[in-house]
């Protein structure tokens, strides 16, 4: 939105990829025409990770992340557009042009709404010292919330009022509405009434890892629901992407980040010193959170609270950290309810014996499955074994299989041998069904993006890699776009949505007489996109397109069309007199 195109496009050309990904990770080895790196997005030891100076791109091999150089920005410093342009032009001492237009109202909303969050932060840490917030004051004294942990995380009080916030804001300028859209008030039952959204609450201000306070987490005094009242997601805040105490934990060299549920547990781990906790802001994990944490650390320890949500809510989170790689290892409480309880029963080297002394998560989700079996009958043992090697298949290591698989044997009491029969089975099935599922995705990129609409069958499978063929020639060489003009055809005829956009992305370029390289196309498209389209890009076809590799595409995708739709007279009338010109042109 509103910046100029032509300022996007004078930004990525001004910008070096090699210089920029150089500034995160170190390159290591050119081979051919990339510079190859470990890769940033996931955790690797050989390098797959490959920056492509003349194309002006990034691709990696491994975890097929991908894009130009606004993406990899976007990507790492986990920032929308916006934001990846203003860094992006700073590096390059470019200045982003502040038009008037609708689109920068959005950049300068939110910037305001920062200032109003910091200033809502400021003037509850104030609170803290006022006459007013007694209740608060005893109610950290009571939780022993050390004075350094208020200065050090914020915390502030929201007396029992219903405008005290919206008074001192009002008082600084701000209007009643950027206060509810802030999520700080509400609106009440009058035309234009509008009270405190926290009211007797201590409040945790959440700051992101820029130290931008993005939103607010209250817990009420006392007893009163509920309990915990967060900030809803705003335009510069999102709970499913951000983790409370991150901004803090980031800095710690204890080489991992322990992982808790609640805001009172981070602030007691900090307090004894274990100072890289941080909590997910009253959500269940996402993988959005696991992603950012992987960013900070390649380890982390899971300590929920010990009842059946908190061990529910652990084997969820397994999965979505082991995805990025991220050594895991799981705490438990004990007799405790959570680490702020544990804290307060005994001492901070009981704890760090704790995480020491921790399962990994093979061990705690071997015995989840224990506990959830009965295992002293035949069916109960059957079950357990079913589910306990089932987790074993998805190992990657066989000593790590072997290792656990004879802890199953003996829980279940036979022999180590069917275990690994047992294992090996499944091991096989899903290697079948992987490399099915896998060849289905390679045979048909463009139905999977249709979804619902992609009808099966080779024929689907036929166009959509002629498709794909298409765009990637016309990338390649823009000035056949000439060619497929020439046959009349049109981003409607695309099965793939996403190939459609990239198409309609190049003809509007080409029309405006703009650059089509391929760094300048991926900037147009948000991350996703960017990945699918680079990794299209990277994907080795015939070097050297010419205008009848485009005309054979194009036959190919109306010949399938023809196939696979009843087509009506006109397409048939459309399709002989083509193939009819063919056979005369000849060409
Ligand atoms: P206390 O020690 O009792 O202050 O709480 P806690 O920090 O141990 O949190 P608890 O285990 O009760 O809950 C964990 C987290 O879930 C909290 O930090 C909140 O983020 C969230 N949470 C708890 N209760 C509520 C609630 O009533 N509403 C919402 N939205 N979130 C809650
Ligand atoms: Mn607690």
């Amino acid at each position: 939105m509103p910046i100029p195109d032509s300022f996007i496009d004078d930004l990525v050309s001004a910008t070096d990829i090699a210089d920029l990904v150089g500034g995160y990770v170190k390159l290591e080895k050119r081979s051919g025409s990339n510079i190859f790196a470990l890769c940033p997005f996931h955790s690797e030891k050989t390098p797959s990770f490959a920056v492509n100076p003349d194309r002006q791109m990034y691709y990696c091999f491994g975890c097929g992340k991908g894009g130009g150089a606004i993406n990899f920005v976007m990507e790492i410093e986990n920032l929308p557009f916006r934001d990846a342009i203003e860094i992006m032009a700073k590096r390059v001492g470019m200045t982003v042009p502040e038009d008037s237009g609708a689109g920068s109202d959005l950049a300068e909303k939110r910037r305001r709404m920062l200032d109003l969050n910091r200033a809502a932060a400021r003037h509850f840490h104030e609170m803290l010292s006022s006459p007013l917030a007694g209740d608060v004051r005893s109610y950290l004294a009571q939780r022993r919330v050390s004075k350094a942990m208020v200065t050090k995380f914020g915390l502030g009080a929201a007396p029992d009022s219903w405008t005290l916030l919206l008074d001192a804001m009002m008082g600084k300028g701000y209007s009643k509405q950027e206060l509810i859209e802030a999520g700080l008030a509400r609106s009440g039952q009058q035309k234009d009434g509008a009270y405190d959204m926290f009211r007797n609450r201590l409040i945790f201000p959440v700051i992101d890892v820029r130290g931008e306070v993005i939103g607010f987490s209250g817990r009420i005094i006392g007893d009163g629901e509920p309990k915990y009242l967060n900030s809803p997601d705003t335009i510069v805040f999102s709970k499913s992407k951000n983790l409370f105490g991150l901004n803090l934990a980031r800095k710690s060299k204890a080489g991992m980040l322990i992982l808790t549920e609640g805001n009172m547990d981070v602030v007691a781990l900090h307090q004894h010193g274990f100072d890289s906790a941080v909590a997910s802001l009253g959500t269940s994990m996402t993988a959005d959170q696991a992603r950012l944490m992987s960013r900070y650390s390649s380890n982390a320890v899971i300590a929920f609270d010990s009842d059946e949500a908190g061990k529910r809510a652990t084997l969820r989170a397994i999965p979505l950290l082991e995805k990025t790689g991220m050594g895991i290892k799981v705490v438990g409480m004990g007799d405790a309810k959570d680490p702020d309880e544990f804290l307060t029963k005994h001492s901070p080297d009981a704890f760090r014996t704790l995480i020491e002394g921790s399962e990994n998560h093979v061990e705690y989700r071997l015995m989840v499955i224990q506990n959830s079996h009965d295992t002293t009958t035949d069916e109960g043992r059957l079950r357990y074994i079913a589910a306990a090697t089932e987790l074993l298949s998805e190992l990657g290591s066989k000593p790590e299989r072997e290792v656990y698989g004879a802890r199953v044997a003996k829980t279940a009491g036979i022999s180590t041998e069917s275990i690994d029969h047992e294992v090996e089975k499944k091991i096989g099935l899903r290697n079948g069904r992987e490399r099915r599922e896998q060849e289905k995705r390679i045979m048909q990129p463009a139905g999977a993006a249709r979804g619902s609409m992609g009808s099966p069958g080779n024929l689907k499978q036929h166009s959509a890699a002629a498709e794909e063929g298409l765009i990637r020639s016309l990338i390649k060489d823009s000035a056949l776009m000439e060619a497929a003009a020439e046959m009349g055809f049109s981003e409607e005829e695309f099965t793939s949505d996403f190939l459609a956009k990239v198409f309609g992305v190049l003809s509007k370029r080409i029309s405006q007489d703009r650059d089509t390289r391929e760094a300048l196309v991926l900037s147009e498209f948000e991350n996703d996109e960017a990945e699918r389209l680079s990794s299209l890009l990277n994907k080795n076809e015939a070097l050297h397109p010419s205008r009848q590799t485009i005309r054979d595409y194009i036959d190919r995708i109306r010949e399938d069309k023809f196939k696979t739709k009843e087509p009506d007279s006109a397409t048939l009338l459309e399709l002989m007199l083509h193939k009819e010109k063919k056979d005369i042109g000849g060409n």
